[in-house]
């Protein structure tokens, strides 16, 4: 076949789709989280405030009804992770934001994460006007480089915020020893690490001195918009629950306020859906890790693509996305993003990923966040010089990186097949 005419071939350019079948949607749902969402609906008690005091005494562990649902699904969230303590809030970024205010970030300080996640991780840290210094990634799993952040280290800086980035666990062991040796606090973004298991004993969002959960409609538990917060040291977590409840204090007046803080309360709606969505968690991991190594195993044997490499300390992942490392010249010299286009034609879903590294987006370097930091006399790092210092971040957003979304393994076998035949058609015919 000629080059041209396999070319032709593609769907992109008017050829038959390989499927046009659907994949399995997300979020998985069903009676289960209707009939939650009904029982609070029914019961009057729509926030945890509703809950006196009395009745959360009688609760039992495991108990739903007849309690709040925040608080159930705070305790059950905690013992999924092997966490001591939890606390239910409106959204991962706030969970963040609270993180950060717990440990005692203030204006002007630094802390070291990674530019290739969501926005939210640079700008909880922004929204306290501390400053976020970042390392490149790993080019073999897009994680934070762990051996970048001690040249980093400054007096300034107090934290470092790892993100378990595609539910892949960030080296934890040497992230913190250099947080032990050099004092800093540890925050894990953990939000795309729902039931991520650490060499079989602890969990994701363990790890640090507090680790953050979303729920936002993309996540492995799905509540629409949801966070958490899960910690091991009791101060912490009482300062992180005051911090969701406007600087109350338990046991104090309603009106008395302790710390300056925000509402992040999460509700009772929200909790009923997210109990029932954790309680199908593990099993879906298990069904995606199956998938998963059918589907690398195809992949992996193709030209121009590189899967990437899992921690080893990892006993349990959850694929909230499965990345792949695209390599042009191997597929003759087609851009990634024509390539996915291809992809997507064919009735494979694939993603290009973040648009730009956190440093490249436009807040990043306007007057407007100039101008706060410097109302707080706080100088205010030059981000596009980033560009020059993480050329690993630029090739991930700009050519290299290809999502496959977790719900894609939630499928069968086939549906695994197909995205391989997918990958198989598409860079054939561009390799002519
Ligand atoms: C890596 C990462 N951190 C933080 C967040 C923020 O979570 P949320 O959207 O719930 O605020 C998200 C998700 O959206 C995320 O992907």
């Amino acid at each position: 076949m000629s080059a041209k005419s396999g070319q032709e071939s593609l769907a992109i350019n008017g050829g038959t789709p390989l499927r046009t079948e659907p994949f399995t949607t997300w979020p998985v749902h069903g009676e289960a989280e209707a009939k939650a969402v009904m029982d609070v609906a029914n019961s009057g008690k729509w926030w945890r405030c509703a809950y006196s005091a009395d009745e959360l005494e009688e609760k039992e562990e495991g108990q739903i009804e007849g309690r709040s649902r925040v608080e159930a699904f705070e305790e059950q969230f905690a013992k999924a992770h092997k966490a001591k303590y939890a606390i239910a809030v409106t959204n991962g970024t706030c969970a963040l934001e609270i993180a950060l205010r717990a440990i005692g970030i203030l204006p002007g300080d630094e802390v070291i994460t990674t530019p290739y996640t969501f926005i939210a991780t640079s700008k909880c840290i922004m929204n306290q006007l501390a400053v976020p210094v970042y390392t490149d990634i790993d080019p073999t799993n897009y994680n934070m480089d762990a051996d970048q952040i001690e040249d980093l280290i400054t007096p300034k800086t107090k934290a470092i915020l790892p993100v378990h980035f595609s539910g892949n666990l960030c080296d934890m062991d040497k992230i913190n020893a250099i947080a032990k040796k050099h004092n800093l606090k540890v925050i894990e973004d953990a939000a795309h690490a729902h039931g991520v298991e650490y060499k079989g004993k602890q969990f994701a969002g363990t790890l640090g001195d507090i680790g953050c959960f979303s729920f936002q409609e993309s996540k492995n538990v799905a509540c629409g918009e949801g966070g958490m917060i899960l910690t091991n040291n009791k101060e912490y977590y009482d300062l992180c629950y005051s911090l969701h409840h406007l600087g109350r204090l338990p046991g104090e007046l309603w009106y008395k306020h302790f710390h300056l803080a925000w509402n992040y309360r999460m509700t009772e709606f929200t909790a009923a859906i997210g109990l029932v969505q954790l309680s199908r968690l593990f099993e879906q991991n298990e069904l995606r890790e199956k998938n998963y190594q059918h589907l690398m195993n195809g992949l992996s044997q193709l030209p121009g693509i590189r899967v990437c490499q899992n921690n080893p300390d990892m006993t349990k992942h959850s694929h909230h996305l499965q990345m792949l490392m695209y390599n042009s010249e191997e597929v003759g010299g087609i851009h990634r993003d024509q390539f996915v286009d291809s992809l997507n034609a064919e009735g494979i879903p694939a993603l290009t990923g973040y648009t730009f590294p956190n440093y490249a987006n436009p807040f990043m370097t306007s007057e407007e966040t100039g101008a706060r930091y410097t109302a707080a006399s706080i100088s205010f790092p030059d981000y596009s010089e980033y560009a020059k210092k993480c050329p690993i971040t630029e090739r991930a957003c700009y050519d290299e990186s290809i999502w496959l979304e977790h719900r894609l393994m939630l499928g069968t076998t086939k549906d695994m097949d197909d995205i391989i035949a997918g990958f198989s058609k598409v860079i054939q015919a561009y390799q002519g």
